[in-house]
């Protein structure tokens, strides 16, 4: 397995982990961190033996944004010319299922990177916020577009005008997290939920996350008529054929399409 120099990767049956690992900038994302985990999740996604990915950070922080310290000195056009986060767009279009284990801080681009990942899970302790506003700016990661999608306008615009922190219990009621699971808990389940999604028939895996991503980014209509049209042409797989012999023999099914 490649080594990376911000994150450490792992294999766990047919789960890939991606575990960010700067404890000493509670896991902030330099240009190093986006370029390894970019590569660490294509070269997953690329991978025939993993059917998800779990992103993790510490018990103390997931990410506690963007490095501050990278960016302080930086000018305008450095930033737009060197399209300081462009490569994080590469990691939302992955085409496996990602599942984001949220323990301790997730704030700024850290909550952002949760956000580009199909599942939430957060620890009891995870805290969310994006305060870009009191740094003098604003959320650059998708921060201002996500986060409104996920909790609704006046949700979204509180927390990004002032900058506060909601703890999980108040995520989960937003709407941003999927699950709240106690602390102790939370990498099993990551990997339990991981399993789950691994353990299914890929086209229709594929299939499914792309029609969420077709409903985060196209009117109703289009995104109905994007469904219908998937799911038809996954009458044409040998794993549909499966699943529903499966249901009718009363047994589990035995999916073949990996
Ligand atoms: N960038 C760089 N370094 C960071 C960092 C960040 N985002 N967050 C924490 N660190 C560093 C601290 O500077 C500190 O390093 P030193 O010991 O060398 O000073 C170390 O991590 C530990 O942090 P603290 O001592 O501050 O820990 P704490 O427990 O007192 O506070 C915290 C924790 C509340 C999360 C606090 O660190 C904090 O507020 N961090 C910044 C959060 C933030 O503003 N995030 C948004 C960043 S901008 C952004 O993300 C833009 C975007 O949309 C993409």
């Amino acid at each position: 397995m490649t080594e990376y120099e911000t994150i450490l990767t792992e294999q766990r049956g047919r789960v890939g982990w991606i575990t960010l690992n700067r404890p000493e900038a509670l896991n902030a994302l330099n240009s190093q961190v986006m370029r390894d985990v970019v590569a660490a999740a294509e070269a997953f996604d690329a991978d025939e033996g993993v059917g998800a990915i779990v992103v993790t950070g510490s018990e103390r922080a997931f990410a506690a944004g963007a490095d501050i310290k990278e960016m302080q000195g930086k000018t305008g056009r450095e930033m737009i010319m060197g399209d300081h986060f462009g490569a994080w767009a590469r990691f939302a279009d992955v085409r496996t299922p990602v599942i984001a284990a949220v323990s301790g801080y997730a704030l700024g681009g850290g909550c952002e990177l949760a956000m580009m990942c199909d599942i939430i899970l957060a620890a009891d302790t995870a805290r969310f916020g994006q305060p870009e506003v009191n740094l003098g700016v604003i959320p650059g990661m998708g921060g201002t577009q996500r986060l409104i999608r996920a909790v609704g306008y006046y949700k979204a615009a509180e927390l990004i005008l002032t900058g506060r922190m909601m703890d999980a219990a108040e995520a989960e009621r937003a709407g941003l997290v999927s699950r709240v699971v106690p602390a102790s808990d939370l990498l099993d389940d990551a990997q339990r939920t991981a399993e789950t999604i691994a353990s299914k028939s890929l086209p229709s895996v594929f299939a499914a996350k792309a029609a969420l991503d077709a409903a985060m980014e196209s009117p109703l209509a289009e995104g109905l008529r994007f469904e219908r049209h998937v799911f038809a042409a996954l009458f044409d797989t040998a794993d549909q054929k499966e699943g529903m012999a499966a249901f009718r023999e009363k047994r589990e099914p035995r999916f073949t399409q990996r």
